[in-house]
């Protein structure tokens, strides 16, 4: 089987966009024409950016997991729908055909319908890279509850704050997990997020470390005493649950430029055509393949293509439940050979990471499976990118460059390998569906070549937020108010001289580390939280590794001791509130912050100065009092 909607050139591609701009509802319906359907939609779509309002399929039933699982089981039942590589190279690997998969999910469904969850329900997934996670996340949509999976590097406060906005009554999570040289006591941080969400009804737990856990009687039941209630049952089939078109899917927690995580909300129907669709032709998917994505399930990027798109498409997605420098930083290169893998997709972060470590890793591995590269979650820098191509693609395999967002679901501007030009630093070109759009700060349109501006897409595709988990108006505010009738990404660009885009990074106050994205709001939030401080402010400056490191000015009611120790104090505030991927890299105390009249804290300043300029300040005359500039700039920290 190939794919009937697959581009394979570049003049079809651009026959292919131009007529899903001109024509989306006939361009959509032939692509969902390929799909499972329980029932075809009465209408391809409809929409507003006002409230917003979008449906696509609407009318359709069907459920995502028919896709994912069912339909492949009788031309591709025995191919590896799962390879998953742990943490421990010397443990073994396991395999799960798309037969086994199906089971599995079947399986777990009835562990779930057991338990009480029913369609709508909503159901947190907090466990580490584990075949178990996609199998907990497919019997979610299997049994039509609404799964929100917590990335592992999260914080109890985090989850609780998550729990009880989606007003989750059900987790599913492990004892622990194995990341690198570390045991990750899951279980246990689940217990304290419990504690103030006294509505979550039932808690399953994996095996996975055997760490001591605590278990709850009445509320904590383990995942494999509930397997075998099922297997003494005679494992039925598990009949999948039907489901709208616009059916919320899942919801995943993203950062914004307030202090609250937001809960985005994708539906079932777009989500799954779009990303089925993007997968195949980003990435020129050809069947039996070996696809390793190298996000977590805890972001978006896992959710896409690590489950849904893969599956969706009957391909063979690889899960690695470890990290990329353990026990050595050839445990890429390894997976590739060991595992075949032809496509390879991480984040610029792990290759700057990687990098750092010299070619001696890569020395003796073969890396000969590899077809395609592709890179997510930040701007590539031109070194980074050229090291991949030289050293990771031996300058055969082209680099995708993708630029996408949680809110968008999937891929939105790349190119699709192999069959548009790939250009260093850049996204390029929109995806079949996307029209993407520059806006000056007026919001008057940037046309032509070689400009700039906010991006904007200017009409929906499949995939595009529904809303924001209990809070429509937020979504509203957030995505499509600041330019009426458009969705506004939060993103800076550039349109290059052939209409190859470039992604310059967040014009919002949301920072990139080390492809997390995180809130400076929240960070800010979070060092308030510590005893002694008066009032912080963050900003991002460039790190070598992360992209971006996160810089904290903080004022202290009166700073006593040392100040290093403060520091840390402080540090572990941020860990325990959000979690360890917020910790701030530097922190600088301060005696004021630069602040207008009406009490608004510059940042453009503060950012200036993290960056390292101390001389071009730019305007503070409006600043209430421009003397404390000269005291920050003066205590700079640098290390
Ligand atoms: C933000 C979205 C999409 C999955 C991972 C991140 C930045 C993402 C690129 C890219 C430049 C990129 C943007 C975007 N970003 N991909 N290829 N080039 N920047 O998802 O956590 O929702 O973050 O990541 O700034 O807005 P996310």
């Amino acid at each position: 089987m190939s794919y009937p909607y697959q581009i394979t050139s570049l003049e079809a591609y651009r026959a292919e966009w131009r007529r899903s701009i001109d024509d989306p509802e006939g361009f959509w319906s032939d692509v969902a024409g390929h799909f499972t359907w329980r029932r075809r939609w009465d209408k391809v779509l409809s929409w507003n950016f006002t409230d917003p309002d979008v449906r696509w399929f609407e009318g359709a039933r069907l459920n995502i997991t028919e896709n994912c699982l069912d339909r492949h089981l009788e031309e591709r039942g025995d191919q590896p729908a799962i390879l998953w590589e742990p943490n421990d190279p010397q443990d073994a690997p396991r395999v799960l055909t798309y037969r086994q998969l199906h089971f599995k999910v079947c399986q777990f469904a009835h562990v779930l319908h057991n338990n009480g969850v029913r369609k709508g329900d909503r159901v947190c997934i907090y466990m580490g890279m584990i075949p178990e996670l996609a199998v907990a996340v497919l019997a979610c949509a299997r049994v039509g509850a609404i799964h929100s999976v917590i990335f592992g590097g999260f914080s109890a406060q985090s989850i609780a704050d998550r729990l009880q906005d989606a007003h989750a009554e059900y987790v599913i999570t492990c004892d622990g997990a194995f990341r690198g040289a570390k045991d990750i006591p899951l279980k246990s941080v689940i217990d304290d997020a419990l504690v103030s969400c006294p509505f979550v009804k039932r808690t399953i737990v994996f095996t996975r470390t055997r760490t001591p856990v605590s278990m709850i009687k009445g509320r904590d039941v383990w995942w494999e005493d509930e397997i075998h209630k099922v297997e003494s049952a005679g494992n039925p089939p598990f009949p999948a649950v039907e489901m709208d078109a616009e059916d919320p899917l899942f919801i995943l927690y993203t950062s914004g430029s307030t202090g609250k995580p937001k809960g985005v909300v994708h539906s079932s129907a777009g989500y799954m055509v779009y990303t089925n669709y993007t997968f195949v032709n980003v990435f020129q998917y050809r069947p039996g393949e070996v696809h390793f994505c190298t996000a977590d399930i805890g972001w978006i990027t896992g959710h896409s293509y690590i489950v849904y798109g893969p599956l969706g498409a009957g391909a063979t997605s690889l899960m690695f439940e470890g990290v990329p420098t353990w026990p050595d930083a050839g445990r890429f290169w390894d997976i590739v050979d060991k595992h075949r893998v032809n496509i390879l997709y991480t984040a610029p972060t792990a290759i700057r990471s990687l990098m750092a470590y010299g070619l001696g890793p890569l020395q003796g591995r073969s890396l000969e499976t590899l077809r395609v590269i592709g890179t997510v979650g930040e701007p590539i820098n031109e070194e980074a990118w050229h090291w991949y191509d030289e050293h990771v693609g031996r300058r055969r395999c082209p680099i995708v460059d993708t630029w996408w967002q949680t809110e968008t679901g999937g891929v939105m501007i790349s190119n699709m390998a192999g069959v548009t030009p790939s250009k260093p630093s850049h996204a390029t070109l929109p995806m079949p569906g996307v029209e993407p759009l520059l806006v000056d700060e007026a919001g008057r349109e940037v046309v032509g070549n070689g400009v700039s501006g906010n991006l904007c897409i200017r009409s929906p595709w499949p995939s595009v937020i529904r809303t924001t988990y209990g809070d429509h108006e937020r979504c509203r505010t957030n995505y499509f108010s600041t330019y009426p009738g458009l969705y506004f990404t939060g993103d800076g660009a550039l349109r290059d001289e052939n209409g190859y885009y470039r992604i310059t990074g967040r014009v919002d106050d949301v920072l990139n580390v080390s492809g997390h994205r995180i809130g400076t709001a929240e960070v800010e939030n979070a060092i308030n939280m510590h005893a002694g401080v008066v009032e912080s402010a963050v900003v991002g400056y460039p790190h070598d590794i992360k992209g971006q490191g996160i810089y904290a000015y903080v004022i202290m009611g009166e700073l006593h001791g040392d100040e290093e120790l403060t520091r840390r104090d402080i540090a572990l505030t941020v860990s325990r509130v959000i979690g360890p991927i917020a910790k701030p890299d530097r922190i600088q105390f301060v005696t004021g912050l630069p602040k207008t009249r009406s009490g608004k804290i510059m940042r453009r300043i503060l950012r200036k100065i993290a960056e390292g300029e101390t001389q071009n300040l730019g305007d503070t005359t409006t600043l209430l009092d421009p003397g404390v500039v000269q005291d920050i700039s003066k205590g700079r920290i640098n290390r």
